[in-house]
């Protein structure tokens, strides 16, 4: 059977589906615009979660509008469906900063309880992240994977990418066996998040907990999402150079279930035929 027609649901009209020349397991889906993206991932989303199977989540800026849709996604359903979605969630964030806790308006938690838990109305433990206040970080790394891999390990792990290519906090150089651990931030990636903390990114924490490259390869399918043109390149390098340390998530090529949905500015720079 063609790949094209083994992943459902299709895509809706505005999406371009094509496979990604050079790597068997990937197929990529276009976008015109980054709202598309979002609709289109929103669904891909919401059907693994109904599944009630572990989904890993991700946070950022490109999954806020995500979010956006997946809430109104949720909304359009009847009610016994969003109880039984409610009650068979599942889902494991890929990272959180070291020190900060649900209260910290910059923590991850913090950020998925305002998009995700609060609005549809998730009870306390569905959605679970590392905990960034744990006295022993390196021991909280343990503690997470193990809770990934006793909830069954993850069917579909959602990825944003760094725009120096990490997936996560997997930062370069990083192998593909790295495991879930805690990691330091680079100078490039506290710039980056600086908005959530004041624009400063001597505000952004130093450390994080992240599950490690080797996690993320382990989840039976991945869907890389990526949009803007300041991207392209970076993107370019991550599915279409040999992959490489220096780009973390140029390990994503290995993968047998690769799907990666963008808008056309993100895609700008592939070569796709
Ligand atoms: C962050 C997170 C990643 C996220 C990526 C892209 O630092 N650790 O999980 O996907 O970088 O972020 P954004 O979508 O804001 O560009």
């Amino acid at each position: 059977m063609p790949r094209s027609s083994r992943l459902r649901p299709a895509p809706g009209p505005d999406l371009r589906l094509q496979p990604l020349p050079g790597l068997p397991g990937g197929i990529v889906e276009i976008a015109a615009a980054a709202d598309g993206v979002a609709e289109r991932v929103a669904g891909l989303l919401l059907q693994a979660l109904e599944t009630g199977a572990p989904v890993g989540l991700a946070t950022g800026r490109t999954m806020q509008p995500v979010y956006a849709a997946l809430r109104r996604q949720f909304g359009h359903w009847s009610e016994p469906r969003r109880q039984q979605l409610l009650a068979r969630w599942c889902s494991f964030n890929l990272d959180e900063y070291a020190g900060l806790g649900a209260a910290d308006p910059g923590s991850f938690a913090a950020e998925m309880v305002a998009a995700l838990v609060q609005p549809l109305g998730l009870a306390p433990g569905r959605l679970q992240l590392p905990n960034g206040l744990a006295a022993d970080p390196n021991a909280e790394a343990r503690r997470y994977a193990s809770a990934v891999a006793a909830a069954g390990g993850i069917t579909l792990q959602l990825l944003g990418l760094g725009s120096n290519g990490h997936v996560g906090f997997n930062e370069p150089p990083c192998p593909a066996d790295a495991a879930c651990r805690w990691v330091e931030l680079s100078a490039a990636t506290r710039r980056q998040n600086a908005a959530a903390f004041g624009a400063d990114p001597a505000a952004v924490p130093e450390r994080a907990i992240t599950l490690g490259t080797a996690d993320i390869l382990a989840a039976r399918q991945v869907l890389l999402v990526v949009t803007g043109e300041a991207k392209a390149e970076i993107l370019r390098r991550t599915l279409q150079e040999a992959p490489d340390p220096a780009v973390p998530a140029s390990w994503l090529q290995t993968h047998p279930r690769l799907r990666v949905v963008l808008d056309a500015a993100a895609a700008s720079a592939l070569r796709l035929s």
